[in-house]
This record gives structure tokens, sequence and C-alpha cells, in this order.
């Protein structure tokens, strides 16, 4: 219902009846008092009049289940929005309501995580207040070795989303950092279930650092921020919304063949690794060869200087700059 009047509201800058509300949403006006009430609490500023009804003037800086579905413009994906204030992690949660029924797109949001996930094992900062943890629940129909390219589509679509609502023009390490001047902004963790032949469902969680004006030492020399880069603060739902249509987009252009085949050349045009040196860790091991760029798979091609070219897979390795993170 608050999702609902948020819509409405911001479809026009004059004022909108109680009565059109009510007839709109087919409730009584108490119902649309008590939710415009309950909206005022949560910072968004409206203008109630009496005989001219209700005018939104400004909306509060929030990621909430009505402030991003009164805005979000999608066929599939957060149809169902599932939001906390706080929760261990929007990875853990969607696996858990993907162990249930939840269905193809639900969208699990917080404002907080804590104990927010990142690859490898290691944690995810997820302070309230300046970035975005979300994650997708789908349920695709493909074969679970090409799962791992939906983290590369999801790195398209963090970047498009982020340049839609911003103007800035991110990077891409392979697999799916988001950089921004060589600095990590925006990280991704995708996970899935399986059975015997099939795949349950995958989750794709991302984080972005969108306003944070700070990070901890141990992440200063490798971790920034949209803000920190432009300093500007910006809409966090906005850029949710943008990054979810923009997901949407690829999707459909990836479900066609199942593969990165036509997603190749823009994902190589943003990577940032491309024609430079890489180092290849695998455990102790570590390998310098030239990046190249990925294949239809989304798996690395990489160069030695007597031009054989090798495939590296992501999951097996990780890839580093020669001289630091990129
Ligand atoms: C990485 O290590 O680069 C991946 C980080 C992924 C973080 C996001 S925040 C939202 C979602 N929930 C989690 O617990 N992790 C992902």
């Amino acid at each position: 219902m608050k999702t609902s009047i948020l819509k409405i509201l911001r479809e026009t800058s004059e004022y909108t009846s109680g009565q059109d509300l009510c007839n709109l949403l087919g409730v009584s006006r108490t119902m649309i008092w008590k939710a415009v009430k309950q909206l005022k609490e949560q910072g968004y500023q409206i203008e109630s009049v009496s005989n001219r009804g209700y005018k939104l003037i400004s909306s509060p800086n929030v990621i909430t289940a009505s402030e991003i579905g009164s805005i979000l413009s999608t066929k599939w994906i957060g149809k169902e929005i599932i939001y906390h204030q706080e929760v261990d992690s929007t990875n853990l949660e969607a696996k858990r309501i993907g162990e249930q029924s939840a269905a193809h797109g639900t969208l699990v949001i917080a404002e907080k995580q804590t104990n927010g996930q990142g690859r490898r094992g290691r944690y995810w900062l997820s302070d309230p207040g300046e970035a975005a943890y979300f994650t997708v629940l789908l349920r695709p129909d493909i074969q679970a070795a090409e799962a791992s390219m939906l983290t590369l589509v999801a790195a398209l679509a963090v970047c498009r989303g982020i340049e839609l609502v911003t103007g800035v023009e991110a990077d891409i390490k392979w697999p799916n950092d988001v950089v921004l001047n060589g600095k990590k902004m925006t990280g991704i963790l995708t996970e899935m279930s399986t059975a015997i032949d099939y795949i349950s469902y995958v989750v794709i969680g991302i984080g972005i650092n969108i306003n944070i004006s700070r990070f901890p030492e141990e992440l200063v020399k490798t971790a920034t921020s949209l803000y920190m880069e432009t300093k500007e603060v910006y809409n966090r739902a906005l850029i949710i919304a943008k990054i979810l249509e923009s997901f949407e987009y690829y999707y459909a252009i990836f479900e066609k063949t199942k593969s990165l085949k036509d997603l190749v050349g823009e994902y190589n045009s943003k990577l940032i690794n491309c024609g430079r040196q890489v180092r290849i860790l695998n455990g102790k091991d570590q390998l310098i060869r030239t990046a190249l760029g990925i294949n239809q798979n989304g798996a690395l091609l990489v160069e030695d200087d007597d031009k054989n070219i090798e495939t590296i897979v992501s999951g097996e390795v990780s890839v580093r700059g020669l001289y630091g993170y990129v």
C-alpha cells in the first residue's frame, strides 16, 4: 500500500486527493491517512492540504521495499521484495527463502548486515546508511556449469545501472569486481544450490559502496566508494533500481544463448585487465600472463610471452594486477 501511494504521488507534481487515492487503491480514507503517517515517520516529506490532498515533496535516502518498489520498472525482478533493517546477510536470507518456495526474481535488501559474506570466505563490511546490500534469487533454466556466467552478467548490470544514475563509467576486474580508479567499489557473490540434474536456485548478492566517506585501515588501499571518487551523494534506491532493470536487460540477452556470446564485446570494453599483465594466483603458485579478455563462457583468456593462449576459469584462481589489486 505504501509502495502504491508513493508510486501515485510520484506520477504528478500536483496534489492527489485522498478520495482519488481511495478509489485507485480500493481502501478507506483512514487506511490512506495511516499509511501516509507511516511514510512521514520514515522521513518522507508529504504535504497534506485539506480539500486538495497529498503531495510528495521529498523522499529520504532509504532502500526500503516501498521506496524501491515505487520506482522500479522491471518485468520480473523485485515483484516480491523482502527488506530488513538488519539481517545476518542478504545472501544467507535469500538462500533460506530459496529452500522454500520464494519465486524467481525475489529481491532481498538490507540496510545493515551483521555477517556480510565476501568471496573466498571473506567478510563484507556492511555498516548501515551509506551503502547498498541486496540479493536477487533466481531459478534459472540453465546447467550448473553455466551459472558462473551470471556473475559477469551482474557485473555488467552494476556498471550500466551506476552509469545511468551517476554518469560514472566504472570498470570490471575479472570476473566480477566493479572498480573505480583502480579500487573496488562493488563486490558480487554468486552462490547456488543444485539437485542431481538441475539448479534449485542461484543467489546473486551485490554490495555497493555508494555514499561511504571512509573505510577502516585494512581496506583503505583497495576499497573506494562513488562518493569518495566524485564527492557527490547519490540516491541509493535509484541506483539499486537501475541495476535491477539493467540486470533484466542483460539476462534476457544471456538467456537466449545461455552464454555470453552477445555480451563479450561490451564486457571486454569494461575489463580493466584487458591488455595488461596479470598475476594469476593458484594457492602458492603464481603465473604472470597478459590478459586478453573473456570468451563466451566467461573464462579469462591469457597469453604467455610465446603467445600461447590459456583459459582461466573463475573460481579456480584469483587474478591481480602486477603491482597491486588491479
Ligand atoms: C566479494 O567478496 O567481492 C563479494 C562481496 C559481496 C557482498 C554482498 S553484500 C550483499 C550480499 N550479501 C552478502 O552477505 N554478500 C553479498
